[in-house]
């Protein structure tokens, strides 16, 4: 199925789910001293988090859709990349929080800038770092125990960095009351809006659903000694996409060697499965899916992405196709 023909029903359940993201961020159990700041925190969510069109957040969805495969789109995996795609609505909402302030902005999304509300003013700053903390807080919610969370913390941390550069180089080619045209070029403004922008639109919400779906194989195939860390999807007894495929591929006999084996800590068994992965060709399979999701997501890009920095995508391609670690 096409990205397109799931958007409508996603852009219902994605919104639906914005409720759900703000009990996670405010059930402050045990800590009534703080409760009036929860409060508070609850009203900034959702002044300033709905209201956009949640492209980002739906692109983490449609990636992590299209990449996934269909026996991978369980009701869990969908709910973490809906949790994902809310935590890059709330980056956003952190940018464009401090944005107003600094532009001097007086309504965003048809309604009053949050610091331009009464009584508001510059408590902006902090409810953009609530904003801020609240990415993280949601991420190790729902993906703190998955295998790929350090790789979406930094990616996180890597595009607000980004953001925050392209926001400086906007800053300061801009000087309040001090025109300069010879400030302005094409250069200076491809860099604006590439860093301010592009990063945070277009790379984090694909490279998110991407380390999403990767990291099974590495966990069970990736060399230690790269990935820095042993799997232990099997151990674990997780549903892995590799588990899910190889299902699809075994003899009665062979689903019996699973059935024996999987989700054991004994190294023995361990080893039992690999060995049934290996005998399955599962390596190859991966590669093969590898191969096409990667020409699959060339299209989309070719597609809908003419006129998108294409040199994002390619660097991202880059960056994680035939990662090894
Ligand atoms: C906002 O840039 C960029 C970020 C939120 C990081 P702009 O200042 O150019 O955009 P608008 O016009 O306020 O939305
Ligand atoms: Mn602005
Ligand atoms: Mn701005």
């Amino acid at each position: 199925m096409s990205g397109a023909g799931a958007a409508a029903g996603d852009r219902a359940a994605f919104v639906g789910f914005f409720p759900q993201i703000v009990r996670d961020l405010t059930a402050e159990l045990g800590h009534p001293e703080v409760g009036d700041a929860v409060a508070r925190l609850k009203e900034v969510l959702e002044y300033n988090a709905p209201g956009g069109k949640n492209n980002r957040g739906l692109t983490v969805l449609a990636a992590f859709r299209e990449l996934a495969g269909p026996e991978r789109r369980d009701a869990e995996s969908l709910r973490c990349a809906m949790a994902v795609g809310w935590c890059v609505e709330l980056l956003q909402a952190f940018f464009l929080v401090a944005d107003d302030i600094m532009d001097s902005s007086l309504t965003r999304r048809g309604q009053l800038c949050w610091y331009k509300k009464e009584g508001v003013g510059l408590d902006a700053v902090n409810d953009a770092f609530l904003l801020e903390s609240s990415v993280y807080r949601l991420l190790k919610k729902y993906c703190g125990e998955r295998p790929y969370y350090l790789h979406l913390l930094e990616l996180f941390l890597q595009t607000s960095y980004q953001t925050e550069l392209g926001q400086a180089l906007d800053l300061i080619t801009a000087p309040v009351s001090q025109v300069d045209l010879n400030r302005f070029s094409e250069q200076r403004y491809k860099a604006i809006v590439k860093y301010k922008t592009a990063f945070y639109s277009f790379y984090l919400p694909v490279a998110a659903a991407m380390y999403m779906v990767q990291d099974d194989y590495l966990d069970c195939f990736g060399d230690p000694e790269l990935t820095g860390k042993v799997g232990t999807d099997i151990q674990d007894n997780k549903c892995s996409w590799l588990v899910v495929e190889c299902l699809r591929r075994v003899t009665p006999e062979q689903r019996q060697i699973l059935e024996e084996n999987y989700g054991c800590k004994e190294p023995e068994k361990v080893a039992k499965v690999k060995e049934l992965y290996e005998t399955l060709g599962m390596r190859a399979v991966f590669q093969e899916y590898e191969e096409n999701s990667y020409q699959h997501l060339q299209e989309l890009i070719k597609k809908h992405a003419n006129r998108l920095p294409k040199e994002i995508f390619l660097g991202l391609a880059q960056k994680i196709y035939k990662r090894q670690k």
